[in-house]
């Protein structure tokens, strides 16, 4: 499947067949796979939880409106960040390249990302969105599909993974087969969001 084929057929799915299983080696492509989307800085500021319990998902969907996603995926992620990744050794990050460049990254890292809370975080986002949105499209390459998902109760969802003080949560994105229908798609014309040159 090409980029624009799985854009074009991704939709956020309403419904999925709770009887379906991943393979563990899907599993794997999935996520090794995705972990190539761009990062600030290299970071790699996501980490993800996968939640295979079944109760704790029932927990989760209990404080997520309800959502059937939540239960019924074949995968439940929750992309959380570690927003002290930046001072975590962060030379790791760029061991792959030339001697220059890393000299000239780490302390611009440092000045970056040092007593700016809202930097790091905002930071983060970033990369959980980019993360985020390769998962969709690989499992869309790979047979799936998805849906991103942020109707849910933040600090209880915090609670029920145990989510570190320094770390946050994103959204979560469940995975698997849908079923069931989704509605006619519904975007903005370009002329509505693409602006020229400035506002
Ligand atoms: C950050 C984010 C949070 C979302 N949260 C939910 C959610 O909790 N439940 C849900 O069914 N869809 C959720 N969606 C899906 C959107 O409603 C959906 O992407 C949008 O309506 C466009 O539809 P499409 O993705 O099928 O094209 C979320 C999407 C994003 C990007």
């Amino acid at each position: 499947m090409d980029v624009i084929q799985a854009l074009q057929q991704r939709r956020a799915a309403k419904a999925f067949d709770p009887n379906h299983q991943m393979a563990p080696e899907t599993r794997r492509v999935l996520l090794e796979n995705a972990a190539l989307a761009p990062s600030a800085y290299n970071i790699q500021h996501w980490r993800v939880v996968d939640v295979r319990d079944p109760a704790l998902r029932q927990a989760i969907r209990d404080v997520a409106w309800g959502q059937s996603q939540v239960t019924d995926a074949s995968l439940l992620l929750v992309l959380c960040a570690d927003l002290n990744a930046w001072q975590e050794n962060p030379q790791r990050y760029w061991a792959t390249a030339p001697q220059a460049v890393q000299d000239f990254l780490l302390p611009k890292l440092d000045e970056y990302y040092r007593g700016k809370p809202q930097v790091a975080r905002d930071e983060a986002m970033r990369s959980l969105g980019l993360l985020g949105m390769a998962i969709m499209l690989l499992a869309q390459d790979l047979g799936y599909d998805s849906c991103p998902m942020d109707g849910f109760d933040f600090d209880a969802v915090a609670r029920l993974i145990q989510l570190p003080q320094d770390h946050a949560i994103g959204y979560m994105i469940a995975v698997g087969k849908s079923v069931g229908t989704v509605w006619e798609r519904n975007r903005e014309p370009l002329s509505h969001w693409v602006i020229e040159n400035h506002f």
